[in-house]
């Protein structure tokens, strides 16, 4: 994380600002060429008495981090494996959290292979590699393959240059990466740590450079993926939750959601949670195929999807309760790899609008 993010990034409990603790966890910050990054330690609120861990450059700002790291310990030791000093094992190990380890909700969006699908997803050219006789492909150049830069066209379309930007549950940072094209500043929050980790190590190179990664086949079979990206000098990626989101009030002019509301535990909060974050005037996407699964998500939590109330009037409501409807498109294809015999096709409602001026 870097330290000068501090200025932006705010306790997810009181909303409090964070300061670096010298005197728990030691911290680790390395100069590199975006200035001062804590690779290691430990941020403190005074105004709620948290700490909030910052591992392998990932800072975890999430509500109970006691919890998070109980429930996400094999996939954080795993994922950020050489990069976590003998300080911060000693935080964990010393809080005992690592002994009631029961294992992440999301636990799907830490394995390699889910994090590899969506690698592919946001920064391969799948679509463009595809011969000329697979059976996907009169569909794909039908749909122009381009997901996340269609994603991008709506957002310009309504914003010009942007200053600060927003993608919540960016997972390995195709959005942020796309939107960095226009703005000055783009975060990312995810709430699996891999993810972040991943989007760090692509966008930034910290705390190493990923260049290439293996892509699933079938079974165990795997073919070595390059990442072309240039590095990015305008983005920051911190694990948090879409609940609360831990910035400063109304600073961000546009927020983008792709594929999130249905995977979040209280998908009801996520439009509070951007409204408070975005300015005046602000913009919002979102996008969602609303495939409701109780492993996500409780009923009475699901923005339609019950019996007369269709998700996508549902979430028109919802957003008409903070915003201006700008635009409403609705079965715009997602198609996501599985293997190279399974591909997941969703139909997404997608809305765009703009943040209602109050007082
Ligand atoms: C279906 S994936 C979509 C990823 C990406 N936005 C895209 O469209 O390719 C859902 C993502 O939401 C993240 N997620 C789920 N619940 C979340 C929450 N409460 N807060 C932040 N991220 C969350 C998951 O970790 C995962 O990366």
């Amino acid at each position: 994380m870097r330290v000068s993010a501090l200025t932006d990034l705010r306790c997810p409990v009181s909303g409090g600002s964070l300061r670096i603790d010298e005197n728990i966890v030691r911290p680790k910050i390395i100069n590199t060429q975006l200035g001062d990054d804590l690779q290691e330690g430990l941020l403190f609120c005074e105004e709620s008495g948290k700490l909030y861990p910052v591992i392998a450059g990932v800072a975890i700002l999430v509500r109970k981090p006691l919890t998070y790291l109980a429930s996400n310990y094999y996939g954080i030791m795993t994922s950020a494996a050489g990069f976590i000093e003998a300080d911060m094992v000693a935080y964990i190990e010393g809080g005992g959290v690592d002994l009631v380890s029961e294992g992440s909700q999301s636990a799907k969006y830490n394995t390699a292979a889910n994090i590899a699908l969506y690698i592919y997803h946001h920064y391969g050219d799948w679509f463009q590699q595809l011969p000329s006789d697979h059976p996907l492909g009169a569909l794909m150049r039908h749909l122009d393959g381009d997901w996340l830069g269609k994603l991008i066209e709506t957002v310009k379309n309504y914003s010009g240059l942007v200053d600060t930007a927003l993608d919540v549950g960016c997972s390995v940072g195709g959005l942020v990466y796309k939107l960095a094209g226009f703005s000055s500043f783009v975060y990312g929050i995810d709430y699996a740590f891999p993810s972040v980790l991943v989007a760090r190590s692509i966008l930034l190179g910290q705390p190493k450079s990923l260049d290439c990664y293996r892509l699933p086949l079938t079974g165990t079979r795997y073919r070595t993926e390059q990442i072309r990206m240039e590095r990015l000098t305008n983005v920051e990626i911190v694990v948090a939750s879409a609940e609360s989101l831990p910035f400063v009030k109304g600073m961000f002019d546009v927020v983008t959601g792709a594929n999130l509301v249905d995977r979040m535990g209280s998908p009801l909060e996520l439009v509070r949670a951007i409204d408070a974050v975005l300015r005046e005037d602000g913009l919002v996407l979102l996008t969602d195929p609303y495939d409701w699964r109780m492993a996500h998500s409780g009923i009475e939590d699901w923005i339609g999807g019950r019996v007369d109330s269709p998700s996508e009037e549902a979430m028109r409501g919802e957003m008409e309760r903070e915003f201006a409807i700008l635009e409403e498109q609705d079965r715009i294809p997602w198609i996501l790899y599985k293997n190279e015999r399974e591909y997941t096709i969703f139909l997404n409602h997608c809305v765009v609008g703009k943040k209602l001026r109050r007082g």
